[in-house]
């Protein structure tokens, strides 16, 4: 939803901003720019398009300075064109600004700036920022910044510099993301951490209603009502490896290939003696013990992290024996649920940033919930907000296409399940031991099911034309099926549809013919015999079917086309190497399609607008 970035040092500006933005392209990719400042005033380059196109314009025609901000953009208000684009500027072209989130009340600050005289040039609701701070500059630009937010409702995270005040980068956040960068004789402000990490890795976040006043060689943290903060920086542990390709050709196939290591970390330090800990939930613990304490659990995700929350829903259920729902965020905030300090909820997330999900948050924080996230991302919006944190520890997740996150989501649902069965004594000690067992099998597990890409490559090329396909599961596996036609739509633009295999009778039966292929998970479980009913009566109306299965399944083979076949795990476990076969299909089918993996039409990383 936008990626900010903003420079003040010694080095040639540009080559910092556009470093930083390239990491940054994730959260969009429709136009991008720059403005410098280099000692004679403002100078600005932007293109329409993906970031190339801005670098392409650079070489031509570099911006020279050691000041300045950048954006790359996903369009809200005005479509993706040069005009739209980030920076905007106020009428002299002295002061620049880069923006994501929402000012909601533009219309009516654009409509009073332009009768006092102020010229328009794009369809943004960001244009009104750098006009408000220039009817409001009195030669302090972190005075004219303070006043304008003072008057702007809305979300916004935003970076301003001026030609007026050369050595000087204002930074604001109110509803999305900023991270301060402490460097070398040098500062930055970022969306996110992996745009700093080529420059530094220590890092301040800063909070919501904080502005950051920074000159060459110092730096202010205030609130926008002007009171000092201070706060220690904290020494991020990414590498910034981890935010590059490694040889992989995409972002979505490097991270695909690091679960088995992913996973591992997820599970560091969380199993001992056969035992699950969460040192994190020790201030909790008290409450979590006593089903008097919280009786009921909500789970919350949008997207892939929601279906992580479905299935969380029969984990939960069946460890800890309280009832158990799953929300979507963007519903459950704007729902009226009947949430009493009895209610433990849970909201997944990668990014932690997701507007939906933090303003649910704060929705049942309200009402006197207990409120854990799960997250990847550390120090984001949401764990801010919440009574504890597990994070996921997978790593940076690049790609748009969320993956790692998912099956690192997947694992510390698992393992939540099984501390709360423990602390409850819902669950018995001997299950929890034989499960963890199981468990520990996964990193070695999804080596085969990766062992085995080639093979998902030359299948996705058979099924490659198709324009639409059912993906069909059940219990634990049937958020699989939603999960793997999410995969497949977000990449590939095919329309998929996850389906209980169960409900498939009360309706969905009537699309099935040759046209449409039946992903259909059919792993050794629970509901095994029902699955395989379910794969006879697509066989018997003409489908197409590609089984996931599990290896040495015989008994399939006269029904399917095509299979691919997963080392047997615990039905509880086996969402997660279901997950791994199912994105690489996902991903096979759009690089046969010819399409852009990383960055899908449409659509951006972290959602923080509504
Ligand atoms: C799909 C995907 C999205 C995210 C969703 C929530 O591959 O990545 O559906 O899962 O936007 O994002 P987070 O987890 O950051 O809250």
């Amino acid at each position: 939803m936008c990626g900010i970035i903003g420079y003040i040092g010694k080095q040639e500006a540009a080559e910092v901003l556009m470093e930083g933005l390239r990491r940054l392209e994730y959260r969009g990719y429709d136009s991008s720019g720059l403005a410098l400042l280099n000692g004679q005033g403002l100078t600005i380059q932007k293109a329409h398009g993906k970031l190339q196109r801005l670098v392409d314009r650079l070489q031509k025609d570099p911006l020279f300075g050691t000041v300045g901000v950048g954006h790359t953009r996903w369009a809200t208000h005005g479509i993706p064109n040069e005009m739209n684009a980030h920076p905007h500027t106020d009428c002299k072209t002295e002061i620049a600004v880069v923006h994501n989130g929402i000012i909601e009340n533009f219309r009516e600050i654009k409509k009073s700036l332009e009768g006092a005289g102020h010229q328009f040039h794009s369809e943004t609701d960001t244009e009104v920022l750098p006009h408000l701070i220039e009817s409001l500059y009195k030669g302090n630009l972190f005075q004219a910044v303070q006043q304008a937010l003072q008057r702007i409702h809305g979300s916004y995270a935003i970076a301003v510099v001026s030609a007026k005040e050369p050595n000087r980068l204002v930074a604001a956040r109110k509803g999305s993301p900023l991270v301060l960068g402490l460097g070398k004789n040098e500062f930055l402000v970022a969306s996110d951490v992996p745009a700093l990490l080529k420059q530094t890795r220590e890092i301040v976040y800063l909070e919501d209603g904080e502005m950051v006043d920074i000159g060459v060689g110092s730096v202010r943290i205030l609130t926008i009502e002007g009171k000092l903060i201070q706060r220690e920086s904290i020494q991020v542990d990414w590498d910034i490896s981890q935010a590059e390709k490694e040889g992989y050709p995409h972002f979505m196939i490097k991270e695909i290939m690091e679960q088995p290591r992913s996973l591992k970390q997820t599970a560091a330090g969380r199993i001992q003696q056969g035992k699950v800990m969460f040192q994190e939930l020790e201030v909790l613990r008290a409450g979590l013990s006593d089903p008097k304490k919280i009786n009921r659990v909500i789970l919350l995700g949008c997207g892939t992290a929601y279906h992580a929350g479905l299935i969380g829903e029969y984990l939960l259920e069946k460890f800890i024996q309280v009832p158990v729902e799953v929300e979507m965020s963007s519903e459950f905030r704007y729902s009226s649920p009947a949430i009493t300090p009895e209610t433990l909820v849970i909201a997944v997330s990668q990014s932690g940033e997701t507007a939906d999900t933090l303003a649910s948050v704060r929705h049942a924080k309200k009402q006197g919930a207990t409120v854990i996230s799960i997250c990847n991302v550390v120090g984001s919006s949401i764990t801010r907000e919440v009574d504890a944190t597990l994070y996921t520890h997978a790593g940076p997740e690049i790609a748009v296409a969320s993956t790692k996150a998912y099956t690192s989501q997947l694992a510390v649902l698992f393992l939540l399940s099984l501390y709360l069965g423990g602390l409850r004594k819902t669950a018995p000690a001997d299950e929890n031991e034989r499960l963890l067992g199981h468990f520990k099998q996964l990193p070695e597990q999804i080596e085969k099911v990766l062992a085995q890409s080639s093979n998902i490559q030359e299948l996705a090329g058979r099924y490659a034309q198709f324009d639409r396909f059912l993906y069909l599961g059940r219990h634990v596996n049937y958020p699989s099926a939603l999960e793997g036609a999410l995969k497949l739509k977000e990449i590939s633009y095919i329309h998929a549809e996850g389906y209980p295999a169960g409900e498939m009778k009360h309706g969905h039966i009537a699309l099935i013919d040759d046209k449409m292929p039946v992903l259909c998970i059919v792993t050794k479980s629970s509901v095994y015999e029902k699955m395989f009913s379910n794969l006879q009566e697509v066989h018997a109306r003409g489908g197409k079917i590609i089984a996931i299965a599990t290896q040495g399944d015989s008994e399939i083979r006269g029904l399917i086309q095509d299979g691919v076949y997963l080392p047997e795990a615990h039905e509880f476990v086996s969402p997660i190497i279901v997950a791994v076969a199912l994105q690489l299909f996902a991903y096979h089918v759009a690089v046969h399609r010819g399409l852009d993996v990383d960055q899908p039409r449409n659509l951006a990383k972290s959602v923080t607008v509504e």
